[in-house]
C-alpha cells in the first residue's frame, strides 16, 4: 500500500494523506539553521547543534507520537482546523504534503478555505520561513481568523527537558509589534535569541503556553483561545515561554492573501548585546533591552511574496546545481530517482547531522561521531569537496597521538565527549577511508600536509599525513594472540561488547569495562575483532596508495606488508570454512563460526573480506559470498547474524540483548547490507548486487509502505528481520551510514563510477538484463557524459573504453583537467 507517490520533476514526494504509518519527515537547513518537520508539521528547529542550541521544543516519547512543532489553527466560524490537520485532527475536505529538496509544502482545504504553507530554510539564512497563502476558493466572501504557534525550547534541550525547579521560573520574552523575541538567559550568560515575526499587522498574540492553551488541561489539540477565537495577549513570565501571532482575516470569493512568518535565531557580539533605547511600542518587564539589528535585518529579507520566491528560487538552484554533479540514466526509475533525488539528499543530511537528530534519535544523546562522520563523507564528498575537507580536519583534531580517537564530538564545540571517551576499534580506520574518498574525489593532495593538531597536543604541529599514519599504525600495534585486531570496547558493530560482561542493569554496554581488565588497560586483549582486520585490508591500500603517491615507497612497502601480513592471519585463524568469522571473544572462544549454537554466521566482516581478496586463490570470496546468500537473504534485505540470539550471552554483550530480528540480533541493518551489494559487484556478480540493492533501496519499497511503515524516499538504519514479530518493518530512518553507503554501492560498484587517485574508474556490474546505461559525472573540473553499452548482456567487464573517440586500456579514465566535456565510451562485453 502506498501513501503517496514519487513526483520525480520536481523532486519531491508527494503524501495524500496526514495518517502515514509514522510520521513521515524532511530536513530544512543545511548550514546552521536546522528543522525537522513531519507531514503534518511535527518537528522542531536548532542551531548547529541539537542539543546544546535547541529553539523550539519537542516532546520524544510522546502520545500521540508526534505532537509539538509550529502549527497553524483555523477558525472559520467555529470551525477549527490545521492546514496540515494535526493537532486538531479535524477532517480536511483536502490534504497534501509536498517534500521536496529543503523545503516543505503543505496543503489543506476546509469549508472552501484553502491554506498552503511553504516551509523552508533559506540559503546562508539562519531562520525558517514559512509562507501561508490563504484562498477563499467559495462563493461567499469568508471572514476567518488565523493562529500561529511555535514553543520556545530554553536553549539545553538536555536541560530543557530535565532541570525544571528553574527552567519554570527563567522564561522571558519581548514583544514589539509583530514580532515575539525570546530572550531566556540572554542577560546573563547568552548572547543569542531568536524570534517570531509575521510581516502583517496582527490583532493579538500569546507568549505564554497556559495563557494560550487556556487551562493547564488542555493540549495542543484544544487551545482554548483558538477556540474561542479570542487571544489572550499574555506576557510570559517564568513557565513555558511561546510565540502566538493572532490575525483577522477577511476574503471576498476567489481572493487570496500571503502572509510570511520567520522563526529566527540571532547572534550578537559581547560588546552589541543590548540595544541603548527602548522603542516606544516594545513590550518587556525588563530593565535592559535586546539589540535587535540583526533579526530587523533577517526580517527585511524575507518579508514579501516576491522575495520568498527569489529565497525558493535560490534554493532550488541550490540542489539542482548539487544534483548535476552525478546524474544517471538508468533502465529502472527507481534506481534513477535513488541515485539522482533521494540518496543523494540524504547525504547531505547525514552528513550534516550525523546521528544527533531524527524521530529516532532525540538529539541530545549523541553529537557527531567519529566513525559515523567519516563514513558520511564517502557519500557526501562530490556535492562540496570544500565541506567535506572543513570535516575532516574537525574531526581528525579529535584523534589523539597514539592513534585512538574520541567516539563522538560536540559540533558546536568541536571537543570530544570524555563521558564516551575512545577505544573503539574500528574507529581510526574509516578516517583512512574517507580522507582517501576526499584526494580521490579533488586530487587535493595538499590536505595531507594540512595542520591538523590531535586532542591531547592541541598546540603541536602535527599533519593530515600523521594523523593517517598513527590510524594505520594503532591497529598494527593493538593486535591479539591470532594477530588479529583487539576488539577493544566495541568495533563497528557497537552492540559486540566483548571486554563488558555486564550483568548489572544500567550499565552501559559500550562504555564499561570489566573491573577484571582494568589492570590490561581496560578491554580484553584476547578479544579479536575479524571484521577490524578485514577493514583493515580493505582501507590500507588507500594508505599504500597514498605514500606511494608521496614517494615514500619505504614506508609503503612496510605497511604492505603488515596488510598481506593480516591478510594471512585471517585466512590463518579466521576462515571458517564457508565464511569468515566475526571474532574471537575474551575466552579465546570463535564467534560466528559454524561450532556456535547461535549467531553461527555475521555479515560485517564478509564484505570487506571479498573486496581485500582475502583467500581468493582458494575461493573463499565465492564460498561466503553463497553463504551469505543462503543463510541470511530473505524477503526484505540480508540480516545481520543467524540464527538470532535467543538468549542472553554474556560475554559478547548487547547483541544479545534485542529480542530476535531487530537492530544488530539479526535485524536487516541496511548499513551493512551495502557492504555485500558492493562485495557482489566486485566480483562480478551484477544479479545479486542489483537483487539485494533493490531488496532495501527505499523507492523499492514504496508499494509495501504499510508494512515498512518509514519514508519510503530516505533509508532508516534497520528493517525488522526474518525472526522478528515485525519483518520487514523499517525503523529509524534518515540518520544511518547506509545513506553514504548505499550512494557508494550503487554508483561506484553496481554503476561502477569510481573515483581513483589517478582518474575515474568506469566499471560496472550491473544486471544482464540492460542494455545500458549512461551517467553525467563532474569530476575534477571536467564533466564526462558516459554512455555504456552491453550488447552482450553481460554482467562485468569493460571490452573497450574511449574517451572522445580515443581508446583508453584498462578502465580508468584520465584526468583531462582542462574544465571541458568529454564522451566517454564503454562496451561491456
Ligand atoms: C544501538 C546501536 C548504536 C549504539 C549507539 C546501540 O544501542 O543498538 O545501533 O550504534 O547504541 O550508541
Ligand atoms: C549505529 C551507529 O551510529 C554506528 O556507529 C554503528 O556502527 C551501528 N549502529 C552498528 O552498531
Amino acid at each position: 500500500m502506498k501513501f503517496g507517490h514519487f513526483d520525480d520533476s520536481r523532486k519531491e514526494y508527494v503524501i495524500n494523506t496526514p495518517r502515514t504509518p509514522y510520521p513521515w519527515i524532511n530536513y530544512l537547513g543545511n548550514q546552521g539553521f536546522f528543522s525537522l518537520i513531519s507531514n503534518t508539521a511535527g518537528g522542531y528547529s536548532f542551531y548547529m547543534d541539537a542539543r546544546l542550541r535547541r529553539i523550539t521544543r519537542y516532546r520524544y516519547n510522546n502520545v500521540p507520537l508526534d505532537m509539538g512543532g509550529r502549527y497553524f489553527y483555523i477558525n472559520d466560524n467555529g470551525t477549527v482546523w490545521n492546514p496540515g490537520w494535526s493537532p486538531v485532527k479535524t477532517e480536511l475536505d483536502e490534504y497534501e504534503c509536498r517534500h521536496g529538496m529543503g523545503y516543505t509544502i503543505i496543503k489543506g482545504k476546509k469549508n472552501g478555505l484553502k491554506a498552503e504553507v511553504t516551509f523552508f530554510v533559506p540559503q546562508n539564512y539562519d531562520g525558517e520561513v514559512q509562507q501561508v497563502v490563504l484562498t477563499n476558493e467559495g462563493t461567499e466572501a469568508k471572514s476567518f481568523s488565523i493562529f500561529s504557534i511555535a514553543e520556545w525550547c530554553l536553549w539545553d534541550a538536555q536541560d530543557d527537558c530535565t532541570n525544571f525547579q528553574r527552567n519554570f521560573s527563567t522564561g522571558r520574552v519581548e514583544i514589539e509589534g509583530s514580532t515575539i523575541y525570546h530572550v531566556t538567559e540572554y542577560r546573563d550568560r547568552r548572547n543569542h535569541y531568536a524570534f517570531y515575526t509575521v510581516n502583517d499587522e496582527i490583532d493579538g498574540y500569546d507568549t505564554d503556553r497556559d495563557a494560550f492553551l487556556g487551562s493547564i488541561y488542555n493540549g495542543w489539540d484544544n487551545p482554548e483561545t483558538v477556540k474561542a477565537d479570542k487571544p489572550s495577549n499574555s506576557f510570559a513570565d517564568g513557565w513555558s515561554p511561546v510565540a502566538s501571532h493572532y490575525k483577522k482575516v477577511t476574503l471576498a470569493p476567489g481572493e487570496s492573501k500571503t502572509l510570511i512568518y520567520i522563526l529566527g535565531y540571532a547572534e550578537n557580539p559581547q560588546d552589541k548585546k543590548f540595544a541603548a533605547e527602548k522603542p516606544a511600542n516594545l513590550l518587556t518587564r525588563e530593565a535592559w533591552v535586546l539589540n535587535k539589528e540583526k533579526a530587523y535585518a533577517m526580517i527585511d529579507k524575507y518579508n514579501t511574496p516576491e522575495k520568498v520566491a527569489a529565497g525558493l528560487e535560490e534554493l532550488k538552484t541550490t540542489w539542482n546545481n548539487l544534483l548535476s554533479i552525478f546524474k544517471v540514466d538508468t533502465p529502472d526509475d527507481k534506481v534513477n530517482r535513488m541515485v539522482n533525488i533521494w540518496n543523494q539528499y540524504q547525504c547531505m543530511v547525514t552528513f550534516n547531522l550525523s546521528r544527533s537528530a531524527s524521530y529516532f534519535e532525540s538529539g541530545i544523546g549523541r553529537g557527531m561521531g567519529f566513525r559515523d562522520s567519516n563514513q558520511d563523507i564517502l557519500g557526501f564528498v562530490h556535492q562540496i569537496p570544500e565541506r567535506a575537507r572543513e570535516r575532516l580536519i574537525d574531526i581528525a583534531s579529535t584523534q589523539l597521538s597514539d592513534g585512538g580517537c574520541y567516539h563522538q564530538y560536540q559540533p558546536l564545540t568541536k571537543k570530544g565527549n570524555a563521558d564516551i571517551g575512545g577505544d573503539f576499534s574500528d574507529d581510526p580506520l574509516w578516517m583512512i577511508l574517507s580522507v582517501a574518498a576526499y584526494i580521490k574525489e579533488t586530487g587535493d593532495w595538499g590536505i595531507l600536509d594540512a595542520n591538523v593538531p590531535f586532542d591531547d597536543d592541541p598546540d603541536g604541529k602535527h599533519t593530515m599525513l600523521e594523523h593517517l599514519d598513527v590510524s594505520f599504525y594503532h591497529i598494527v600495534n593493538n593486535l591479539g594472540p591470532h594477530g588479529l585486531p583487539l576488539a577493544m570496547r566495541a568495533d563497528w558493530n557497537d552492540c559486540i561488547n566483548l571486554s563488558c560482561f555486564s550483568d548489572t542493569p544500567g550499565e552501559s554496554f559500550q562504555t564499561y569495562t570489566n573491573p577484571k581488565f582494568k589492570a590490561e588497560g581496560g578491554y580484553s586483549k584476547i578479544a579479536e575483532s575479524v571484521f577490524v582486520a578485514a577493514l583493515f585490508t580493505y582501507t590500507g591500500p588507500a594508505y599504500v596508495g597514498i605514500l606511494e603517491h608521496l614517494g615514500k615507497a619505504d614506508e609503503a612497502a612496510k605497511a604492505q606488508a603488515e596488510i598481506d601480513k593480516m591478510k594471512k592471519n585471517t585466512m590463518e585463524s579466521a576462515f571458517d570454512g564457508d565464511w569468515f568469522l566475526r571474532a574471537y571473544d575474551a575466552n579465546g572462544e570463535k564467534m560466528g563460526s559454524k561450532e556456535c549454537e547461535e549467531g553461527k554466521i555475521f555479515i560485517e566482516p564478509q564484505g570487506f573480506a571479498v573486496m581485500s581478496e582475502i583467500g581468493k586463490d582458494v575461493g573463499a570470496d565465492i564460498k561466503t559470498l553463497n553463504s551469505i546468500d543462503k543463510y541470511l537473504n530473505c524477503e526484505y534485505g540480508l540480516v545481520l547474524n543467524n540464527p538470532a540470539f535467543t538468549k542472553y550471552y554474556i560475554q559478547y554483550g548487547e547483541i544479545s540483548t534485542y529480542p530476535g530480528g531487530y537492530k544488530e540480533n539479526a535485524g536487516i541493518f541496511t548499513h551493512n547490507n551495502a557492504w555485500i551489494i558492493c562485495a557482489e559487484a566486485y566480483a562480478g556478480r551484477g544479479e545479486k548486487a542489483f537483487e539485494y540493492y533493490s531488496k532495501i533501496a527505499p523507492a523499492f519499497t514504496e508499494e509495501t509502505s504499510d508494512i515498512h511503515k518509514t519514508e519510503p524516499y530516505v533509508y532508516g538504519q534497520m528493517i525488522g528481520g526474518k525472526d522478528a514479530k515485525n519483518f520487514g518493518q523499517g525503523k529509524n530512518s534518515w540518520l544511518t551510514g547506509t545513506a553514504a553507503w548505499n550512494m557508494v554501492a550503487i554508483s561506484q560498484y553496481i554503476l561502477g563510477v569510481k573515483p581513483e587517485f589517478d582518474g575515474l574508474r568506469v566499471d560496472p556490474s550491473i544486471p544482464a538484463a540492460w542494455d545500458g546505461f549512461t551517467a553525467t559525472r563532474q569530476f575534477r573540473g571536467d564533466t564526462y557524459e558516459i554512455t555504456i553499452k552491453n550488447p552482450d548482456h553481460v554482467n562485468k567487464g569493460v571490452k573497450s573504453l574511449t574517451v572522445d573517440g580515443v581508446a583508453v586500456d584498462g578502465c580508468i579514465v584520465p584526468v583531462a583537467g582542462d574544465g571541458k566535456s568529454h564522451k566517454v565510451e564503454v562496451v561491456l562485453g
